[in-house]
């Protein structure tokens, strides 16, 4: 049976600051950049797999299936609560959130589900050994920024690691076809890079007091070499034919996270520079 677990976490993100982590501006505007991706994609993947679901015949991908679409549901809904914020403080960043939308409902639209259960499969795959790398190298690139923004990614990203299999193993349930995945994975990677630099470019529009320098360099700077190349070695690997997302490195992180979520901590404030957070307000009297 699916160990996959839907959890519903009140995030309490309003008045969160565009750049999050003042250590690292440029990993901040990432991470948020993936918050807008994320709304779509998500859409995307839980449309498909809604679809693909009327179609599976194996009991065991039905559950998963049904538990992994609403996991993605309850971050994307997280990642809106995240973006509102954002556009309550820079409003034209609305007619982003909504050209992300719109993108991705087209690209839904105009190929036929194995194509859509082709993109989650492969991009699903690519998670693991990217987050795994983010979450490894956390002190340097979450440890400067405010726990609550921090704390949605680290439990995204660890649920995704947790739900590695799911999109694979229904891709591979109906559609079964390797080449046809690997002959568009070029196409989706693509796809997801212009988007990303769409994003970026509307981000220099729509919030104009960002210094220029926050916008330039490499994200993942700080991060040490070795850990980076570990990365897209993994990410390459991910699209093999015989990948296998169980057998996966996963980072410590997941089981630390898992300990907190399984004693009850406050998992919205998780990690982080905590000297970021608003003061609590003065009781009355
Ligand atoms: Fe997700
Ligand atoms: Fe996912």
């Amino acid at each position: 049976m699916s160990n996959l677990e839907i959890r519903t976490i009140a995030w309490d993100l309003d008045g969160v600051p565009f750049l999050w982590n003042p250590d690292q501006p440029r990993f901040a505007i990432l991470l948020n950049q993936i918050s807008f991706l994320a709304i779509g994609f998500e859409r995307y993947i839980c449309r498909a797999t809604r679809k693909a679901e009327t179609q599976i015949t194996d009991p065991e991908i039905a559950a998963e299936s049904m538990l992994f679409r609403k996991q993605e549901a309850v971050h994307s809904a997280a990642h809106k609560t995240h973006v509102k914020a954002l556009i309550k403080q820079y409003p034209g960043l609305q007619s982003t959130l909504t050209k992300v939308i719109q993108i991705y409902d087209d690209l839904y639209d105009a190929h036929p589900l194995e194509f859509a259960l082709a993109h989650s499969g492969g991009l699903e795959a690519i998670f693991t050994p990217f987050f795994k790398m983010v979450l490894d190298n956390r002190a340097v690139l979450f440890g400067g920024g405010d726990p609550r923004v921090v704390s949605l990614f680290l439990w995204h990203f660890c649920e995704e690691i947790e739900h590695r299999s799911s999109a694979l193993a229904i891709y591979n349930h109906l559609v079964g076809d390797y080449g046809y995945r690997l002959r568009n994975t070029r196409r989706f990677m693509k796809f997801s890079k212009s988007l990303v630099d769409m994003l970026l470019e509307d981000f220099k529009v729509h919030v104009p007091d960002v210094p220029e320098s926050c916008f330039k360099g490499d994200p993942f700077a700080s991060v040490p070499l070795s850990s980076k190349l570990r990365s897209t070695f993994g990410i390459f690997a991910s699209q093999a034919p015989w990948h296998n997302p169980e057998r996966q490195p996963l980072p410590d992180y997941y089981q630390e996270w898992l300990g907190h979520w399984n004693n009850g901590d406050d998992v919205t404030r998780l990690y982080g520079n905590a000297a970021l957070l608003p003061e609590p307000p003065v009781p009355a009297g």
